[in-house]
């Protein structure tokens, strides 16, 4: 598959020995929140590197997502495609707000066509895209689809160019990690990590904390991912599979009242790596994802002295709408 370098990478594996302390284990980081200067970098970057590369082959002009109102993937989206000369379009699940802060100020900065929208139900945003795509080539518009977070078999290609980068990292300074710890909301960054687990045979046990959708559902779209990649895969590839819902270790136990609404686990663990480390991850997604690392390490699933990865995928931004329009 083509691809267009956007990324800053490699980016960094850094150990955290401050929290490493504190927790009794191990603990690194894989700075995928500082991926570039696609308006704040983040793992949306990765994946969209596949995806604008599949848009262009394709002729589109331009490009329709959704999300919600402070979606990374969203902004990201926008700001890629300006930077390629598309016309970007925004789908936003939720209420405009008065006043537009993070990344829906970026947005409208960076100048998208934004139109917000109530669905029901996660499916609703995919269809919501295709009326709309309809509606646009009745126009004489060439659109191109980006599902919501990218997530589909093509962008997963990033992920899995993340985790070979990681394991070279990994062997040079000859690390072994027992687990691993990624955020999975729409599932495509999980399923190229699976995938690049998969190809290099790793031993650490890879866990997904949803931020959104229940276990069952966040399984489902993973797997879906991964069945969309395998085509698209070398022959060098060719061991790799999709797995079955119960061979996948996801949990939605640290969702809270909902996708993001902030808890307080999650806060703890935010101002917990901000002070040690002082590194920001994000109330929606990652704050919930190390929160869950931190709780396994509590309840003994963890035991002291392991060698523990997370992964960070960004999203910081967001936080500067937590006062604001956050819905
Ligand atoms: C900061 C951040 N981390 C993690 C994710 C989850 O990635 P994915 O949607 O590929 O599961 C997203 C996007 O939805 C995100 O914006």
């Amino acid at each position: 598959m083509k691809r267009i370098p956007l990324a800053q990478k490699p980016t960094p594996l850094q150990p955290l020995p401050r929290l490493s302390e504190q927790l009794n284990i191990n603990l690194w980081i894989k700075r995928d929140d500082l991926t570039g200067d696609m308006v704040t970098g983040g793992n949306k970057i990765r994946k969209l590197e596949y995806i604008f590369a599949d848009a262009q082959a394709k002729g589109a002009d331009t490009i329709l997502t959704t999300g919600g109102p402070q979606s990374n993937h969203a902004k990201t989206t926008a700001a890629i495609a300006k930077k390629l000369g598309f016309d970007p379009v925004l789908l936003l699940a939720g209420k405009p707000p008065e006043k537009p802060t993070a990344n829906l100020l970026i947005n409208e900065l960076i100048g998208a066509r934004i139109k917000f929208f109530f669905p029901r139900h996660p499916r609703e945003m995919d269809e919501a895209l295709e009326k709309l795509a309809e509606e646009l080539q009745q126009e004489g518009r060439k659109p191109y689809i980006i599902p919501v977070g990218g997530s589909n078999g093509i962008g997963s290609l990033g992920y899995l160019d993340a985790y070979l980068e990681m394991e070279q990292q990994r062997i040079e300074r000859e690390l072994q990690f027992d687990w691993e710890f990624v955020t999975a909301g729409s599932g495509g960054t999980f399923a190229g990590i699976h995938l690049g687990h998969q190809a290099v045979q790793a031993s650490s046990h890879l866990v997904g904390i949803s931020p959104w959708l229940s276990t069952a559902d966040i399984k489902q779209r993973i797997i879906e991912c991964m069945e969309q990649a395998l085509p698209l895969l070398g022959p060098s590839l060719s061991t790799v599979q999709a797995p079955l819902p119960e061979q996948l270790d996801v949990s939605d136990a640290y969702i809270g009242k909902g996708y993001g609404k902030p808890t307080e686990a999650g806060m703890n663990a935010l101002k917990l790596m901000a002070s040690e480390e002082s590194i920001l991850l994000d109330h929606v997604y990652t704050a919930k994802a190390f929160s869950g690392l931190i709780d396994m390490v509590e309840n003994g699933q963890i035991t002291p002295g392991s060698n523990v990865l997370f992964w960070h995928t960004g999203g910081a931004p967001g936080l500067f709408a937590l006062e604001g329009d956050r819905r």
